[in-house]
């Protein structure tokens, strides 16, 4: 277990050092567990988002996407259930007014903080961020920041039915911020109350199999895993009767073996038409489907698999991590590292070399995300590299120049470095990817 809290310390360390991930605000002292992602976080972050885009939209005919707007309707929300429900149970330290979640700790201890023993009852904490829509803050123009995407492929389900055509089983995507005031947010970008999130509302005739869906969705899920080159170190988790929400009939969370716990990272539900039932009623407008062959009208059931933009990246990092007597190393799977080719001149006061090398960095730049060296040694310039998941480093040198037009491709994981064309570069590094 030490050894695993020290694995978190050691990626918490690296994303500061490297530029992936920086402590919110940090300059003012920090903001309560917020994070932001850097020059490489981001890369690696658009890179996860970017290959779900493709696998789960661009790849498929049944899917479609959407990108709603952040604030929505407030009856959206009462709809949901998220006013009335989208609650934590929470304890209050009489003494020192330390608030905890409920049911993460055990209230019969001393509080954490002041060593009292002294908790309120449990009371229900609302979990919705508010804010004020225009220039009166009162309560006709209170709304709140979404908590999910999902709501929004609900209450957009017939303008995307009008638009696209689809026809059921079809899936709407979408990704983006999720707000949630957590009571206790913590362990770096695990639980923090402004994440992203990737959805996917799967629309189902009420008549098929829905198991046979869900059994299909679970299976995606666990490839797109592999995507990320997490295949160990997980969990799935059937979620019994009795502590699903009412509506589902089945979920899974999916799991993951942090170094801090095992804990949630995905969910797959079957929801039901309970969300399309729910805007219908509030919002008094026919959300139905028509069959196309029979014409018979119909609320769709959904299912619903769930990802964290997140807990993906957390999870890709503490996989990637390696350590070896000479180096640090994120061994990433090559589609998601930050930059995919590093190129360097041998020597940068050569100026034969450097302007070759430029030239190659500059050629590969219109194809990949491509870093640029001439720092230190070459030595260091590789270990540098490696640090933060690239997987192939380019080094032109004299023979370059001088004999066989030919450069040092170095592979992070395996340290071979085979001698390649430059004109055949591009193709050597895509058929890597
Ligand atoms: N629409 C269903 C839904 O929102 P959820 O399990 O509450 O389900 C989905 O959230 C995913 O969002 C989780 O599996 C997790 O990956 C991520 N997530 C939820 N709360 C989070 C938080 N506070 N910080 C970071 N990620 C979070």
């Amino acid at each position: 277990m030490a050894e695993n809290t020290d694995l978190m310390d050691k990626i918490v360390s690296l994303c500061k050092r490297r530029g992936f991930i920086f402590p919110g605000s940090e300059i003012y002292g920090g903001l309560a567990n917020s994070w932001d992602y850097g020059p490489l976080g981001v890369e690696l972050k658009n890179n996860i988002k970017q290959l779900w885009w493709k696998r789960f939209v661009h790849m498929r005919d049944d899917m479609v996407g959407i990108d709603a707007a952040l604030l929505m309707n407030p009856k959206v929300w009462e709809a949901s259930g998220h006013l009335s429900e989208f609650n934590d149970p929470m304890v209050e330290c009489k003494n020192c007014h330390e608030r905890y979640r409920a049911d993460q700790i055990d209230t019969n201890a001393p509080c954490a903080k002041c060593g009292k023993k002294a908790f309120t009852e449990v009371m229900q904490f609302n979990m919705m961020f508010k804010t004020n829509l225009g220039p009166v803050a009162d309560e006709k123009s209170t709304v709140y920041f979404r908590p999910e995407t999902a709501q929004a492929m609900f209450v957009q389900f017939k303008n995307i039915l009008d638009t696209s055509r689809k026809q059921l089983p079809f899936g709407v995507a979408q990704q983006g911020k999720a707000f949630r005031n957590e009571i206790t947010p913590g362990n770096f970008i695990f639980r923090t109350r402004e994440f992203e999130q990737m959805e996917i509302e799967y629309f189902i005739n009420p008549k098929d199999n829905w198991n046979k869906h869900f059994e299909y969705w679970l299976e995606q899920m666990k490839e797109w895993l592999k995507d990320l080159g997490v295949t160990k170190n997980l969990e799935f988790v059937e979620i019994p009767d009795g502590e699903r929400a009412h509506y589902s009939k089945r979920t899974v969370d999916i799991e993951y073996k942090y170094p801090f716990g095992q804990k949630e990272l995905y969910g797959l539900a079957y929801r039901g038409d309970f969300d399309l039932s729910r805007h219908q009623k509030m919002s008094g407008q026919s959300l139905e489907y028509t069959d196309p062959q029979t014409n018979e009208k119909f609320l769709p059931h959904v299912i619903e698999p769930t990802w964290g933009v997140d807990r993906s990246l957390l999870v890709t990092l503490l996989e990637a991590y390696r350590e070896e007597e000479d180096r640090v190393y994120l061994s990433l799977p090559p589609k998601l590292a930050p930059y995919k080719v590093a190129v360097f001149p041998l020597l940068k006061n050569k100026e034969q070399l450097v302007s070759k090398a430029r030239e190659i960095y500059n050629d590969l730049r219109q194809y990949f995300n491509v870093a640029w060296d001439d720092r230190g040694n070459v030595g260091k310039r590789y270990y540098s590299q490696d640090e933060i998941g690239t997987p192939f480093c380019v080094t032109v040198d004299f023979d370059t120049i001088e004999k066989d037009g030919m450069v040092t491709v170095r592979n992070r994981d395996t340290k071979e470095q085979p001698r390649v064309k430059i004109e055949e570069l591009k193709n050597y590094i895509l058929g890597k990817l």
